[in-house]
């Protein structure tokens, strides 16, 4: 047993802070406590994200003031989690003396036995991948959040070798967990009042488990509780099932929302890119999406500046976005990753301030379509899920649609993790404001949508 305090600072992707929740439930096993701020800890671990050189950075520098902290106090151990496990590696043993347990994302149960090994006056290394690992067993232990909505995992590692991303090798191959411990999960959560799920993977569409498939997943998932909503994050387009956009338009706690990673609209650029799809064919499928879940509203990744990037390629990106419209973008300026196919083969030869404009023009665009979109909400009806206080007013709460938008408004008698129907009254490129109508259910909403 450990009687220590721990702190885990996280960054990244959702996944990540999944990964953070079971890491807390194995310390938490071991005896240890979870603080909240770092200066109260004997523990500090970071949870890092190597995606894109910035991310890296900052985990750095994070890095640098921790080891100052470790100056002044005597017995704290530092240690470094994820995806820059293989890095932070290289550089404890070349040089800096930065941290003392290096823990890739495949070995979190290992943990136990390195802190015992520091705790011997080794530095101490695990950051094995493995074919098999999916934490099945292990309830995570949800110690922020806001006790409403909640991630669990379904399967991890990616093996599409997208040619720009590090992921596939920081998380090594993919690997999907037993469909009986994800529907525990989720009863678990449901039992504990939470009222949305949002099922995680790098590639959610190849969900494999004996005979079953995501869209089974999903129909298994969503049965578990009429009353709690559900998400998923991210599919790849490549081959998304049109099984799935059925059970979502049919089933009344599936979200009409789906982010859907388009990277580029140039063909040419995804061929590049290693994303086995056309713009046609991404068009094609967005058309579908709209035609079978009437309402649904549309997230993606965008990257500008990829290699050999031509000013013709970049606005088959923008007239995709104008073309689709999507609710929201997540947008950024390409980042060279060691060890990828693009960091050996192509030059990263699109320079700084192109990649800067491009990027840009594309958030400019982005702004004033999510602006339109939001405009044509107002008098319309949604149903909210309460997540909390608003950030700006304790007399308000905040909360999503089933369409993922994020809506304001007065808090009268309601509560956390209430569904309250309401009407949209005015927007922002980012939120909604509303007038709240009346609690409703799930059930009750869609069997009698609009109010009288
Ligand atoms: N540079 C910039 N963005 C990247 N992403 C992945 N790798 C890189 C990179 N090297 C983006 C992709 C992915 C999202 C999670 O991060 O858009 O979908
Ligand atoms: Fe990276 Fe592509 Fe895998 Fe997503 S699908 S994690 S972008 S390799």
């Amino acid at each position: 047993m450990n009687n220590k305090r721990f702190y885990i600072e996280t960054y990244g992707c959702q996944m990540n802070f999944a990964d953070s929740e079971i890491v807390n439930s194995i310390l938490i096993d071991e005896g240890m406590t979870p603080v909240h701020e770092a200066g109260e800890a004997d523990v500090i671990f970071v949870n890092t994200c190597s995606i894109r050189e910035n991310a890296e950075t900052r985990v750095w520098n994070r890095l640098k003031e921790f080891r100052s902290l470790k100056n002044g106090k005597k017995n704290l151990t530092v240690g470094v989690l994820g995806c820059m496990a293989e890095r932070v590696r290289e550089q404890i043993i070349d040089q800096e003396q930065l941290v003392d347990i290096v823990v890739g994302p495949d070995a979190y149960r290992d943990i136990p036995n390195l802190l015992a090994e520091v705790d011997d006056g080794r530095k101490a290394v695990n950051v094995l991948l493995s074919l098999e690992e999916t934490y099945a067993d292990i309830s995570p232990v949800r110690t922020s959040g806001n006790g409403v909505t909640a991630f669990v995992s379904i399967m991890r590692g990616c093996d599409n070798m997208c040619s720009f991303c590090v992921v596939p090798f920081t998380r090594g191959r993919e690997r999907s967990r037993p469909l009986e411990s994800i529907l525990r999960e989720i009863q678990q959560l449901s039992d504990q009042g939470y009222k949305e799920v949002t099922l995680l993977g790098q590639n959610v569409n190849s969900y494999k488990y004996r005979d079953i498939d995501f869209t089974r997943l999903m129909d298994e998932a969503s049965k578990t509780d009429p009353e709690m909503r559900f998400r998923f994050s991210s599919p790849h387009p490549k081959d998304f099932p049109e099984p799935l956009l059925h059970l979502i338009a049919e089933r009344p706690n599936l979200c009409n929302y789906i982010h859907i990673p388009a990277q580029s609209g140039s063909s040419s650029m995804l061929e590049r890119m290693r994303r086995p799809y056309t713009r046609e064919q991404y068009l094609e499928l967005i058309e579908k999406m709209k035609s079978i879940i009437p309402g649904v509203a549309l997230s993606t990744d965008i990257i500008a500046g990829f290699c050999d990037e031509t000013e013709e390629e970049h606005q088959d990106t923008m007239t995709l976005m104008e073309m689709v419209e999507y609710d929201l973008a997540y947008m950024f300026a390409y980042s060279e990753r060691e060890r990828t196919l693009a960091h050996r083969k192509y030059d990263d030869n699109v320079p700084e301030d192109v990649k800067k404009r491009r990027l840009t023009e594309i958030i400019q665009q982005q702004m004033a379509i999510q602006e339109k979109n939001n405009k044509k909400e107002i008098g319309s009806r949604h149903l909210v899920l309460v997540e909390g206080e608003s950030k700006r007013s304790d007399q308000q709460l905040s909360g999503r649609t089933d369409t993922n938008k994020m809506v304001v408004f007065d808090r009268k008698e309601y509560q956390k993790g209430d569904y309250i129907e309401v009407e949209i009254t005015g927007c922002t490129s980012a939120t909604l404001m509303a007038r709240p109508l009346k609690k409703r259910s799930i059930s009750e909403y869609h069997a009698e949508p609009a109010l009288v």
